[in-house]
């Protein structure tokens, strides 16, 4: 059975990843499990310098989810460069870093140095960010900012470049789009959806920055609907994400036309899933006679 696939140059042996912020930067679960043995490890958000993140209560359970504003706290792209990489890259797993910055600057230095990093496979850019000089708009929410941002950080990498699309849009399909123009290599879809979640006693938010971001189940539809859209919109290949918990959401997802997919908050439930959802699919394709997963991409009968 073959499981494997490729993003621009980059081969990945098979279709499961962990979703960035989940995951620490994998190196907590090297002894849990063999991280190897997954597609690839994504980590946590990295930035210019490193970030503090939001004051707490920053996560709240919702019904089959969570709220979270941690804020994208992380120890900054020299030290994860440094300290982490060169462990991670010891374990044979597959390495894609996740990034944001506050300015179109800030992306640009940062993926430099993301690129200038041996043995780092591949870019993630997280555009559900604040772009401070726009009055803190997101900078995944304005379509022609989109594509610039993305043509500017793919000039400056030479590493295949994976954009993550934001949900907090009307129409996901101009942003696909935004990105494909750009040059983008993939698209990751979708990064949390904005919610909140108040306490009926004392009246306050559950979240100390009142709303954040929900994943989970919960967000399963919205994330499938979208990975559809885009896969219909463009040719660059889509890394589905959004409340997968079971191999059967992990083949749903590839039907409605993603060539792989991210599991995010059920690591906090089982730090192994995605371990055990990498040999699920395989035993689910020989069970159904698929001699390759690609056959079930985009398979959707409408
Ligand atoms: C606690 C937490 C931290 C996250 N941090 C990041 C991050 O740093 N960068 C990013 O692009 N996405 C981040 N995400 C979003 C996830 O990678 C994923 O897109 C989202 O949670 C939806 O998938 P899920 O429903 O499987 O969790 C975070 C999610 C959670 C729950």
């Amino acid at each position: 059975m073959n499981s494997r696939f490729s993003i621009g140059s980059l081969k990945f042996k098979n279709r499961i990843m962990t979703a960035s912020g989940t995951f620490g930067y994998g190196l907590k679960f090297k002894d849990k499990m063999d991280i190897a043995k997954i597609g690839a490890i994504i980590t946590k958000g990295l930035s210019l310098k490193p970030k503090e993140g939001n004051p707490m209560p920053r996560i709240a359970e919702t019904t089959a989810g969570m709220l979270n504003s941690i804020g994208l706290q992380n120890v900054g792209v020299d030290a994860f460069g440094k300290n982490m990489l060169p462990k991670l890259i010891k374990t044979g797993a597959m390495v894609i870093a996740n990034f944001f910055g506050d300015s179109e600057g800030e992306y640009v230095e940062t993926a430099k140095k993301l690129d200038a990093m041996d043995g780092l496979h591949a870019l993630e850019m997280n555009v559900s960010c604040p772009n401070v000089k726009k009055g803190g708009i997101q900078f995944g929410t304005d379509p022609e900012v989109l594509e610039k941002l993305t043509a500017r950080v793919k000039a400056v990498t030479q590493k295949p470049l994976i954009v993550k699309l934001s949900p907090n849009v009307a129409d996901i399909k101009q942003f696909a789009r935004a990105v494909e123009n750009g040059g983008a290599d993939a698209i990751s879809a979708i990064n949390t959806l904005i919610g909140m979640a108040i306490d009926i006693k004392t009246k306050k938010p559950k979240l100390h920055r009142v709303t954040g971001g929900l994943s989970g189940p919960a967000i399963k539809p919205v994330a499938l609907r979208m990975v559809y859209e885009c896969a219909r919109t463009v040719k660059i290949p889509i890394i589905g994400i959004g409340g997968i918990a079971s191999v059967e959401d992990v083949v749903e997802f590839l039907i409605a036309g993603a060539s792989a997919v991210q599991i995010g908050t059920m690591n906090f439930v089982e730090p192994a899933i995605s371990q055990r959802l990498v040999s699920e699919l395989e035993t689910y394709c020989k069970e159904n006679d698929i001699e390759d997963v690609s056959e079930l991409v985009g398979a959707i009968e409408i």
